[in-house]
């Protein structure tokens, strides 16, 4: 096992899984939690579990770190990537359950590993990371993502408490939350099966995709490597891929 380790939520598909092999390549052991495995991991750790379930997503995630930790490990890296775009529609057209399950995977689910995270590492003495997959759409409310739009702004002010806060501990995690772009994924083909009723800037997202201007996981998992990467970006920062 290497001194390096990636912790994902989401490593199974699109981004994650462009993100997984990135830092694979770099040499960290991968640790995906997911519903569902990929072959193109199979060498890496693939824990399969529905993050909806709280109580599973604690009792996994906290399992897998006393066992990285019980490794001796120089760097621990968290990136909380797997997300839904729940209902795409207007909200009095959300059911009360896809309100909650959008909310707790988008939003629950990192804060509650990130929470675990800082805990679990408090007195360890070695470089700790956090990347907080947000998007856009925190920034822009666009009409019929109420639960996406808001669970990614609260993604954001989390990330900038969580810095606040660390900036008293003895050893501190640094928290970033960046934005990918448009990336041609599950969740692309999900935004362009939807009508104009339910989402209005549909015919935008058909073209952009037409017009070949989405970029491909690997391509925004370079970008998201590259910040990471960038030390001079301070902790509780909020980044674009694209800017
Ligand atoms: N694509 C874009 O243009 C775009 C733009 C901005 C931000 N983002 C953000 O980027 C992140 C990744 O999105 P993506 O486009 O790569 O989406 P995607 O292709 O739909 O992948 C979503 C990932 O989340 C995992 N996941 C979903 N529900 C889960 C659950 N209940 N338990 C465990 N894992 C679950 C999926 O794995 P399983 O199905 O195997 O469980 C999959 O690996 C999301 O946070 C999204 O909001 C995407």
């Amino acid at each position: 096992m290497t001194m390096k380790h990636l912790l994902i939520t989401g490593g199974s598909k699109g981004i994650g899984n462009g993100l997984a092999l990135r830092f694979k390549a770099e040499g960290y052991t991968i640790w995906s939690f997911a519903r569902s495995t990929n072959e193109i991991l199979a060498e890496e750790n693939q824990i399969t579990c529905d993050l909806t379930n709280l109580k599973e997503a604690e009792e996994t995630f906290s399992k897998t770190l006393a066992k990285i930790l019980a490794e001796s490990p120089q760097e621990i890296v968290l990136i909380n990537n797997a997300g839904t775009l729940g209902t795409v529609d207007r909200l009095e057209n959300n059911s009360v359950d896809s309100i909650d399950t959008a909310i707790r995977l988008n939003l629950s689910v990192p804060m509650a590993l990130t929470a675990i995270f800082i805990k679990k590492l408090e007195e360890a003495d070695l470089k700790k990371e956090i990347i907080n997959i947000s998007s856009g759409a925190a920034v822009s409310p666009y009409y019929g993502w109420s639960t996406y739009c808001s669970s990614k702004a609260a993604v954001d002010m989390f990330t900038q408490v969580v810095a606040k806060e660390q900036e008293t501990a003895s050893y501190p995690v640094r928290i970033l939350s960046i934005y990918p772009g448009i990336v041609d994924t599950n969740m692309q083909t999900e935004i362009r099966s939807r009508n104009k009723e339910q989402f209005e800037l549909i015919d935008k997202f058909i073209e952009s995709k037409e017009q070949n201007l989405l970029s491909s996981p690997a391509e925004a998992a370079n970008a998201v490597y590259e910040l990471f990467a960038d030390s001079s970006l301070k902790s509780g920062e909020i980044t674009d891929v694209r800017s």
